[in-house]
């Protein structure tokens, strides 16, 4: 694997990839790799004959009060997992590579009204940090494909709503949720709740499942649905940020006759802030 921290290299290196006809798929993450991502690896090498792999931990996206400075940071790690993997190349850039006028000098790139419910409306900026570093790392890979995890659900809309906004050239997968034995959701995040809240934690999972059995057995009040939901998070030992009943496609909340649906909860445990999402689909 080459493991290349500066922008000129990974071009250079690009570059010849291309010149050898060589498709080129990229894997963005913020490192703390686990199966989850390692999937998304597995995914991205069906699709191309390179796999870049991104680690950075990207400051814009965290607000003042979160966790920036305590985000693990499991460089040796992240590299022995993508070694064994067989990737093709690891780029590991500073803050000063990616910018090198400080975040706030930067250009951005704002994808509107989809990044101003759910978690847009709890981490405000928060998607414009992501759709800036995306943006950037899609103009400097030119990557053909790029994989994204769908536990960050709100997070791939936005990316496919700017790649369609900007004519970006890429196609985007996403790559269905990894779950731990008990139904948690594979996340960094994991690795801050206590053993208690670990136990706790797969309620998230099974109160979605529960939802969706509901809803295919022909409930249609959402928000009654809804409502009860998040008084079984409070009783489960979670501060709910949001749950609702949204169309897929369009991230609005869904209506009777809506057809494929997905549940979506970001909720707190303790001080770990917990996403997931399950599909339903109705006939
Ligand atoms: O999902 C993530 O890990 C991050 O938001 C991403 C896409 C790598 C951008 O920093």
């Amino acid at each position: 694997m080459f493991v290349i921290h500066t922008i000129n290299e990974l071009q250079d290196e690009l570059r010849q990839r291309r010149q050898a006809n060589q498709s080129i798929a990229l894997v963005p993450t913020m490192g703390n790799l686990h199966q989850g991502h390692l999937q998304l690896v597995s995914t991205a090498q069906q699709h191309a004959e390179a796999v870049v792999v991104t680690l950075f931990v990207n400051p814009t996206q965290f607000s003042e009060n979160e966790d920036l400075d305590n985000y693990p940071r499991t460089f040796q790690d992240d590299c022995q997992k993508l070694e064994l993997l067989n990737t093709d190349i690891l780029f590991a850039p500073s803050i000063d590579e990616i910018y090198p006028l400080g975040g706030e000098n930067t250009s951005h790139v704002h994808v509107p009204n989809i990044t101003d419910v759910l978690c847009g409306a709890s981490r405000p900026g928060h998607f414009d940090g992501v759709t800036t570093i995306v943006c950037k790392l899609f103009n400097m890979t030119r990557a053909d494909v790029a994989i994204f995890g769908e536990k960050d659900f709100q997070q791939l809309a936005v990316i496919h709503r700017m790649v369609d906004d900007l004519n970006i050239p890429i196609r985007i997968i996403g790559e269905p949720i990894v779950r731990e034995a008990d139904g948690l959701a594979m996340s960094s995040r994991n690795g801050y709740l206590s053993k208690e809240e670990r136990l706790l934690a797969p309620r998230l999972h099974q109160i979605l499942q529960y939802i969706k059995q509901l809803i295919l057995a022909g409930e249609v009040d959402f928000n009654a649905i809804e409502s009860q939901a998040k008084i079984d998070l409070i009783e489960a030992g979670f501060k709910p940020d949001y749950l609702h009943i949204y169309q897929r496609n369009e991230l609005k909340p869904a209506t009777k006759g809506s057809k494929e649906l997905i549940i979506i909860v970001a909720a707190v445990l303790g001080s770990t802030r917990l996403i997931d999402n399950i599909h339903v689909d109705c006939t």
